[in-house]
């Protein structure tokens, strides 16, 4: 069955392997973004996740144009990475306003139609970092942390409308947000990783993928990481 799936941040990165997978499963398959547009395939939609009413009228478009949303991945999020004591209020709140709530407004957007059809599935797109804690990246462990509780929350809220909640937490991963980091820093994450490496975007959206059609799973935290955050 085709499905109308909408992806945040799905212009770039893992959001775009997270595209292109449904895509290429059959799916009609739209992407937000913040300016960029989108790749050819995909129905682009300018949002962001900041602004309630932006998600909303995504939401509203992308049914327009392929029917109501059945799946939806909150994957935007951004870093701000720095030490505790150089975090400002600013760096602190921006970080969980885009990965936390934006991630609230999305669910919040995407669940009436969801209801409505008695069906659904909503994947996070959370960190190992919010698992395991990072260094300099409180705001943003604890953004990732706060989605877990939140799918969780969801999942038992929404259960009984048989629609599905879960969570992929990826590792190291090659892209643009991976790239500001020294190749040090890099070379030290991957040293702690069993699998001796990165994963590549499309590593990630293979789970997101299998998740969106695995009818019995949902409060699940699926770890893509190459074994990093193993016993978490
Ligand atoms: N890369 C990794 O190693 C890694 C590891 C674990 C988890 N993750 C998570 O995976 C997700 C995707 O990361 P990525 O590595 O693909 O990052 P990326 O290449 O930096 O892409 C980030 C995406 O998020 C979008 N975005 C950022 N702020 C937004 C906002 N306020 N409103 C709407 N869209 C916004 C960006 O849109 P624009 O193009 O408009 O900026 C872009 O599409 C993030 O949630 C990230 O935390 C990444």
């Amino acid at each position: 069955m085709t499905r109308s799936v909408l992806v945040t941040g799905g212009n770039r990165g893992i959001g775009l392997a997270i595209a292109r997978a449904f895509a290429a499963a059959g799916d009609k398959v739209a992407v937000t973004h913040r300016g960029s547009g989108a790749p050819d395939g995909l129905l682009g939609i300018k949002c962001d996740v900041t602004d309630p009413d932006q998600v909303a009228a995504a939401f509203a478009e992308a049914s327009e144009v392929h029917g109501p949303v059945s799946v939806v991945v909150a994957n935007a999020g951004i870093t701000e990475d720095t030490l505790l004591l150089r975090m400002d209020e600013d760096k602190f709140h921006r970080v969980l306003d885009t990965n936390l709530g934006g991630a609230y407004r999305t669910a919040k957007a995407a669940v009436p139609d969801m209801v409505r059809a008695r069906a659904g599935s909503i994947v996070f797109v959370s960190s190992v970092a919010g698992l395991r804690g990072s260094e300099g990246q409180a705001n943003y462990a604890a953004s990732k942390a706060g989605l877990v509780g939140f799918a969780r929350s969801l999942a038992r809220e929404l259960g009984p409308r048989n629609i599905t909640v879960n969570v992929v937490a990826p590792g190291l991963v090659d892209t643009d947000m991976t790239d500001k980091l020294s190749d040090a820093r890099k070379a030290q994450i991957v040293s702690e990783v069993p699998l001796r490496r990165s994963a590549s975007p499309e590593e990630i959206a293979s789970a997101v993928t299998w998740l969106a059609s695995a009818s019995y799973v949902t409060g699940a935290v699926i770890p893509v990481d190459g074994g990093l955050g193993m016993g978490h």
